[in-house]
Order: C-alpha cells, then sequence, then structure tokens
C-alpha cells in the first residue's frame, strides 16, 4: 500500500491510504475536499531536511489552508505559524500551537489585533512600513509590553510568476523600500518597547526560478551582515514561502535545489532562518472531488457541468491556474476537447477550458487534483451556494473535519428589516 498520496489500484480506481475515493464520495456527497495526512507529513519531513543544515524553524502560512485540522496537524509535527490576522492566530492557538511560535505578517495589521498578539507573546512582527512601525511602538508602549520586530524588505525582484502573486517588485504594496532598511532597522534600537529582532523576504509564491530565491535572500544576508559589522543585532533572517510546486504532472517540487541554495548561503552563519512554506506542504496533499451534473453540447463546444465551481475553487479563473481533473474510476475510453465548468451564472466559473479529458458521464465522479492550498480557504457562498464538506485521511480512517454551513444556516445569518 502507498504510505502517502493519491494513487490508483489495479483497477484504475482513484485511493488514498486504502481507501477508495469513491467510497469517501457515497459516504460524504461532493463537492468533497478530501486531505491526505500522510503526504502533509512526508512534505513536512522533507522540508525539515531541506532546511537541516542552517539553522531553519519552519512557520506553516496558514494561509494556504486554515482548516483546523490542518494547522493541528502540522502543529502536532511541530511547525510553527506565519499568520495575516488575528481569525488565523485564533486557529492556530484553537489548534494547540504556542503563540511563541507564530510570526505575524501582512500590511494591513489592525491596531486592536497588534494588541491581541502582544497580550499573547507572539514570537514576531513582520513590518511592512515605518507607519505600521509607528502604530506598534503606540500599542506596546501603551500596553508596556516588548514587541520583537522583524523588517520585510522589498528586494524590487520579479519572480516571474502570475502578477497578482508576486510580491517582491517595489510597484506592490509588500515589504519597505530596500534602501531604507538600513536606517529604520537602526532607529528601531531607540524606541522602547521594540526589539528589533530581523529581517524578511517574500517575493511571492509559486516561483520556479530559484535564482530569485538566491538573488533575494543574498540581497538580505549582506543588508544583515552591514548591520551586523555596525555593531547591530540581526538574530533572524525570515526568507518566507513561494516554492513552485507542479499542478500538471503531480511531480515533487525542487527541494534538493532550494536546499543547495539555502545551504550555500547559509551554512556556518549564526543567522537563525525562519522559513514560511504553504503551498509545498499541502497542496498536493488535497483533491476536490466533484460530480457530472451534465454533458452539454453545442456546435462548437463540449461542457461538462460539474457540481464544484469557482465558489469552492476560484484559482483557475483568479490566476489563469491548471488543475488536473481525472475520472475517480479511470477505464479506457476516448477523450474529448471540453471545457468544465460548475453552476455559477458567470463565464469565469470554470475549472478548465479547452482541456483533452477522458469522456465522462452524467453522475461519474471526477477529482480535481492539487487542491489543497488556496482552495477551500478562498470559498465564498456565491449564488447563494453552501461550500464543500471537508475529511482528511489519517491512519487509514476518514474524519470530518468541516461541515459546512447548510442553505439555512446562511439564511439564519441574515436579518430581514421591517420596510414601511
Ligand atoms: N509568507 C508570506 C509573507 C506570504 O505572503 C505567503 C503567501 C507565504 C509565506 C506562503 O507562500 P507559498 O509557500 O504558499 O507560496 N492565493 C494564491 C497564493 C497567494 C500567496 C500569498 N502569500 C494562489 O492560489 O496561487
Amino acid at each position: 500500500m502507498h504510505s502517502s498520496g493519491f494513487y490508483r489500484n489495479n483497477n484504475e480506481e482513484l485511493c488514498v491510504q486504502g481507501i477508495l475515493v469513491s467510497d469517501l464520495a457515497k459516504k460524504y456527497g461532493t463537492p468533497l475536499f478530501v486531505y491526505d495526512s500522510g503526504l502533509m507529513k512526508e512534505r513536512y519531513n522533507v522540508f525539515l531536511d531541506t532546511v537541516a543544515n542552517v539553522k531553519g524553524n519552519i512557520h506553516y502560512a496558514v494561509k494556504a489552508n486554515d482548516s483546523l485540522a490542518i494547522v493541528s496537524y502540522f502543529t502536532k509535527l511541530g511547525c510553527g505559524a506565519d499568520i495575516v490576522s488575528i481569525g488565523e492566530f485564533e486557529k492556530c492557538i484553537a489548534a494547540g500551537m504556542s503563540p511563541q511560535k507564530i510570526i505575524f505578517s501582512g500590511v494591513g495589521k489592525k491596531n486592536s489585533e497588534i494588541e491581541v498578539a502582544l497580550k499573547n507573546k507572539i514570537l514576531q512582527f513582520n513590518i511592512e512600513s515605518q507607519e505600521e512601525l509607528e502604530d506598534i511602538y503606540k500599542v506596546s508602549s501603551k500596553l508596556k509590553m516588548t514587541a520583537n520586530v522583524c523588517l520585510r524588505v522589498n528586494p524590487n525582484i520579479a519572480p516571474n510568476t502570475h502578477k497578482k502573486i508576486s510580491t517582491g517588485e517595489k510597484e506592490t504594496k509588500f515589504g519597505i523600500d530596500f534602501k531604507n532598511v538600513n536606517s529604520i532597522y537602526k532607529k528601531l534600537h531607540e524606541l522602547d518597547y521594540i526589539n528589533p529582532v530581523g529581517l524578511a523576504v517574500h517575493i511571492g509564491s509559486q516561483i520556479f526560478d530559484f535564482n530569485f530565491f538566491y538573488q533575494a535572500y543574498l540581497n538580505l544576508k549582506n543588508l544583515a551582515d552591514e548591520l551586523v559589522n555596525s555593531g547591530y543585532n540581526v538574530p533572524t533572517l525570515d526568507l518566507g514561502g513561494g516554492i513552485g510546486i507542479h499542478y500538471d504532472n503531480n511531480k515533487a517540487p525542487n527541494f534538493s535545489k532550494y536546499k543547495s541554495i539555502i545551504s550555500d548561503l547559509f551554512t556556518n552563519t549564526d543567522y537563525k532562518l525562519n522559513f514560511e512554506p504553504g503551498r509545498s506542504l499541502i497542496a498536493e496533499a488535497g483533491i476536490l472531488i466533484t460530480k457530472v451534473i451534465r454533458n452539454k453540447k453545442t456546435k462548437d463546444k463540449n461542457f461538462i457541468i460539474v457540481d464544484a465551481a469557482m465558489n469552492n475553487l476560484i484559482r483557475p479563473t483568479l490566476y489563469e491556474a491548471f488543475h488536473n481533473i481525472e475520472p475517480i474510476n479511470k477505464t479506457n475510453r476516448s477523450k474529448i476537447l471540453t471545457d468544465v465548468v460548475g453552476p455559477i451564472c458567470e463565464t469565469g466559473d470554470y475549472i478548465a477550458l479547452d482541456r483533452k479529458i477522458n469522456k465522462v458521464e452524467n453522475d461519474e465522479l471526477l477529482a480535481i487534483r492539487t487542491t489543497g492550498a488556496y482552495s477551500s480557504v478562498m470559498r465564498s457562498n456565491y449564488n447563494t451556494r453552501p461550500d464543500a464538506k471537508e475529511i482528511i485521511i489519517y491512519e487509514n480512517k476518514d474524519y470530518l473535519i468541516r461541515e459546512p454551513e447548510t442553505i439555512r444556516d446562511l439564511i439564519l445569518k441574515e436579518k430581514v428589516i421591517k420596510y414601511d
């Protein structure tokens, strides 16, 4: 039996940890997200090995998938977290994580959020502007509590990824202009209740050309070395996330290349390193099972209409993202060129456009692959559609980890007012 990941048995049926995916769909209905804890664990261990030559800590980027069961599994494995809201903070706490393992990133932390994080003694704030520093200073001096502060640098590097997930160029809202970092970092030392702990960088997501990482990390290290040589303390460098994964062929990311870059730059240095992987830990561990509602044919095109839609998986329409789509039970049959679309009333509601896939019957089950990251977590209730259920497979058993609202729940959250 395979210990991790989704695989085909001898009858070409999709399985996970010895369980037929079709049985899961029967038991829970569709659309359904299924996560394999086996692959999550394998990925976490590979990442541990990737940073083994340096003083590295892993802080899972909770935004990739904030399901409580997912966050608590990574917590149990020993992972810390990178968060961007107090909501994510509360999830980490509910999952049993120590605040001492939590890094608070993001451009728009509210003062009320800063206060909660500070009172709970989180590990550090990665701050993104001089203005944010002023707010943190206000809150920390009011509370008379010291904030550990790390400056996120904007290195002005374009890492050749989709423009909506590219964060390292100077035109984006992220980070502090490279040339201002040195002076701001020095000034941090003059402020009471502010403890400078280092520098951070995150240039974007879904990056394949690792030279961009190398360049960003080298710039960060040079900046840190300069500060250290001038007598300042820079204990930590935070290297963000962003490792690209292969949506088209389920091949593992190139961790060994990443390892050699990290090792080249940081072996035998004193810097403690924080890593914030999201997608590369969880994306391939998830699939979205959907059922074919009907096949539709026009003079020009084929459409497979399925019961998952852009409210369950917005990546294809938002980022032109590619997700493999496979019948749960692969039998020998011909292929057609088709769009795979959801029921939502938008032309942008699609899972795939002009895709060559196996012919499928109405009511047949399909797996939309590589949907562990940035999928369910970006859900909505557009078109008054309840979300999908989520389950995790752990030690050969399936567990329901998220029961979505019913349509009735959605209605009960709203109020009708009296119009006179
Ligand atoms: N650290 C910071 C500061 C981040 O902003 C992010 C992702 C990460 C770490 C994790 O990056 P990863 O290892 O997952 O690439 N919704 C988009 C991706 C948005 C990424 C946002 N920031 C998508 O579906 O492709």
